[in-house]
């Protein structure tokens, strides 16, 4: 049978899954899958200001290097993620400068340093992650990060245009979460992210593609909208800009703890997502934010863990790498 990369190379989409380091080295299985199914593959912590900035002089790029390394000698293309992230920053960051300055000599030496060293080796990098925050009411809908605190919301072009000039060839994504429900909530982040992209179009930022994270919740049938999520793909198409899903997932969080049913529902809800985004011309990407249920993040995240304590089933695969009824369903959208 096909791997999920290949099915889905043959509709025109690069495939791809999240992993690290640690996975890469102590995991055979998820070598295999990976190899098997994933056309591209992102470094899920080596390329977080955490993952590479031990002091503010320094940068350690040992477990980047063996991502890409992996990446390169599977031939699979890679994503940098995230040159610009409110989270994941190393404690050091606390005591970095807040006047203007400062923040950008900081900014332009991350983004030179980090781009800069895998130029010409990124499918595309997320430039900045999770800018958008309509709950904090600034007008502009952008939240209130330090890099905004010292910069105002023209961190975003400088981001942007630091990592363009330093690896020309990589498509450049600001990527978001919360596009997909049809609540208020959600209304407010499209219209602040529509309203952001259309902005740095107008101001010729070199942006390429927005990022949808999607991570979504089988229990929840507001988990996501066919219809307000494609009008809100063909919205940002009409800007001139990609659109990649870059980190699905689907959590079982709520669903009663019988396992058929509860990977049936997931099931579903992978398919039913992928045949909203597929059918939409500008999505180029879909990456998975983990292949296996082994290695989730969703059993640490409070809004995504299980209430009852079982971990979650949320991936293609089971906790011992056996395909699962969501890997079937999405083999069956592409
Ligand atoms: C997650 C990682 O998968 C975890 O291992 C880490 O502990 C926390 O971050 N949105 C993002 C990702 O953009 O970077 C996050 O990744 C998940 C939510």
């Amino acid at each position: 049978t096909q791997g999920l990369g290949a099915l889905a190379a043959a509709c025109g989409i690069v495939f791809g899954t999240t992993l690290t380091r640690g996975q890469v080295e102590e995991s055979p299985e998820m070598r295999r899958i990976v190899e098997a199914d994933a056309g591209m593959v992102v470094p899920g912590l080596e390329l977080k200001w955490a993952g590479h900035r031990p002091s503010p002089e320094g940068f350690d790029f040992r477990d980047a290097d063996v991502m890409v390394r992996f990446a390169e000698e599977q031939r699979k293309a890679l994503r940098g993620h995230a040159l610009v992230w409110h989270e994941a920053l190393p404690p050091w960051f606390a005591g970095a400068p807040t006047d203007a300055a400062g923040m950008r000599a900081l900014l332009e030496r991350h983004i030179r340093t980090v781009a800069g060293r895998y130029a010409g080796r990124m499918h595309s990098w997320d430039v900045v992650n999770e800018p958008v925050e309509p709950w904090y009411r600034r007008p502009d809908g952008l939240r209130d990060t330090p890099f905004l605190r010292a910069l105002g919301p023209g961190y975003i072009d400088l981001a942007f245009r630091l990592a363009h000039e330093a690896d020309p060839a990589a498509r450049l994504v600001l990527n978001e979460y919360g596009l997909e429900m049809p609540t208020e909530d959600n209304a407010a982040r499209r219209a602040a992210v529509l309203a952001l992209l259309r902005g740095m179009r107008a101001r010729g930022v070199p942006v390429h593609a927005l990022g949808i994270q999607a991570h979504l919740s089988a229990a929840n049938a507001r988990s996501f909208d066919p219809s307000v999520l494609r009008n809100f793909i063909r919205d940002v198409a009409a800007l001139g800009l990609e659109v990649y899903v870059t980190e699905l997932d689907v959590t079982d969080r709520g669903l009663p703890p019988e396992i058929p049913a509860r990977d049936a529902a997931v099931a579903r809800c992978y398919r039913a997502f992928l045949d909203a985004v597929l059918a939409e011309t500008a999505v180029r990407v879909v990456v998975v934010w983990g292949i296996s249920d082994r290695y989730t993040w969703m059993n640490d995240s409070p809004n995504a863990r299980r209430e009852d304590g079982l971990p979650v089933r949320a991936h293609p695969y089971d906790q011992d790498f056996r395909p699962k009824p969501a890997w079937h369903a999405m083999a069956d959208a592409f």
